[in-house]
């Protein structure tokens, strides 16, 4: 049994010999039966309602014009042809416009259920196979969370993602996934009016066109995905959606870094549930580590994530901030990574559009970014730094031998 079977008819308008789809139509695993009269009325209902299967019997070049309309136009749908005659060249043209199976008049209704049956089962068992294969994503997942708003949480993410790129010389994404005023944009000086609502709208049917639209290439060869720009987008996104996105988003890069806001929401909880890092992002500040307190807590309380959780101690050290060990004591959690507070050339860097690590790679902030990337990379790097080791150069520089890591570390270290 193949069960739950919609079905469209496109035969002649006659309603000569048509006994055999009213038997069909009969049948418990047909669940919906359209019988139409006209070519082109049955290539628009089959475009507007999508059925599992479309069964053509007219005349060969009329067969070969529809089953190629609807292929084209709705290629979930199956099609099946009906001849009254089918020697090699027409059973070849008929393959060739994209029918599954050709069955000859006249019509047994033994020969077209099983038919219907063989060709909704393969489809149904190539789709199943394939949603498994597509589960084997190959990426990456990154998520940088604050639970407080304005502690750096997209400033950590747009220099990760393009650290992580100079880093591995591996395909990084960076999602804004902070669903209203997602600033990603507007940090990498990058606007399309192509955004997540895009790739969401059309969850069902993502493929490499749809990412290579919607997706933006930045200067630093990251791919970017900007947030939505209309503010009541957030409420039509959905987990399930999410999920589809980030899936067809890990297939294609080997790194995927997602902003987010400071919401627990349906898409952030979808996120730190498929993370395979996740950066609590906070400040030695105490409305911000209050917050990070509850979150940490929330996190290991409810299993929210079973990925890596790093705290990275944004604007540290600080004039006046709290200590590390009154931060660690105060969070009972370790922290793991700190960028230093440089205020003016971090602000410097987000009004230019042009991120620090880009700007001015040789900062402490820069160095401790990179580190950062190497730790999520694999590496053993402590991305604890509590003062600037590096040289003080300006300007940009390029990584030799991007490849390899350890020329990275070495980099870092200044050897
Ligand atoms: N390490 C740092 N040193 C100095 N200033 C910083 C540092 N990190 C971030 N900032 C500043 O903090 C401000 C907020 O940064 P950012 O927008 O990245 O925070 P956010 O957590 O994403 O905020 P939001 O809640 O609005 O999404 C920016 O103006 C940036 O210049
Ligand atoms: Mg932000």
């Amino acid at each position: 049994m193949t069960g739950a079977i919609r079905l469209i008819v496109i035969t002649s308008p006659d309603q000569l010999d048509q006994e055999w789809i009213n038997r069909l139509a009969r049948e418990a695993e047909i669940e919906h039966l359209d019988r139409v009269g006209s070519v082109a009325a049955g290539v628009l209902l089959a475009r507007q309602s999508r059925p599992d299967l479309v069964i053509v019997d007219r005349d060969v070049e009329q067969i070969e014009s529809a089953i190629r309309q609807i292929f084209s136009y709705v290629p979930s749908t199956l099609c099946i042809a009906v001849t009254p005659s089918a020697d090699v060249p027409t059973l070849r043209r008929l393959v060739m416009a994209g029918a599954r199976d050709v069955i000859n008049r006249p019509i047994h209704h033994s020969d077209i259920m099983n038919s219907i049956r063989s060709v909704v089962a393969a489809e149904r068992d190539r789709s199943v196979r394939a949603a498994s294969n597509s589960d084997q994503r190959l990426g990456r997942l990154v998520v940088v969370v604050a639970p407080k708003g304005g502690v750096g949480a997209t400033t950590i993410a747009a220099n990760l993602a393009i650290a992580l790129r100079q880093v591995t010389n591996t395909s990084v994404a960076l999602a804004d996934m902070g669903l209203q005023f997602g600033d990603v944009g507007v940090q990498l000086n990058i606007w399309s009016r192509h955004t997540l609502y895009d790739l969401v709208m059309h969850a069902s049917e993502l493929d490499d066109a749809l990412f290579e639209k919607v997706l933006q290439t930045h200067s630093s060869s990251i791919k970017v995905l900007l947030a939505p720009h209309e503010l009541e987008a957030a409420g039509d996104i959905s987990g399930d959606a999410m999920r589809a996105v980030l899936q067809g988003l890990l297939a294609r890069h080997t790194y995927v870094v997602c902003d987010t806001w400071s919401f627990l929401d349906e898409v952030t909880e979808t996120l730190l549930q498929k993370a395979d890092d996740v950066l609590v992002v906070t400040t030695p500040e105490v409305p911000a580590l209050r917050n990070t307190k509850s979150f940490l807590e929330h996190l290991t309380r409810n299993e929210l994530t079973r990925g890596r959780i790093t705290l990275v101690l944004n604007r540290f050290p600080s004039v006046n901030g709290i200590a590390l060990q009154d931060v660690q004591k105060h969070l009972r959690y370790p922290v793991g990574a700190n960028i230093p507070s440089e205020g003016q050339s971090i602000t410097h860097s987000i009004n230019r559009g042009v991120p620090i690590v880009m700007a001015q790679p040789h900062s402490w902030a820069s160095q401790s970014l990179l580190r950062l990337a190497a730790y999520v990379a694999g590496d053993n790097a402590n991305p604890i730094s509590l003062q600037h080791s590096g040289n003080k150069k300006t300007g940009k520089f390029t990584l030799p031998g991007m490849k390899g890591r350890r020329s990275l570390l070495s980099l870092m270290r200044g050897t």
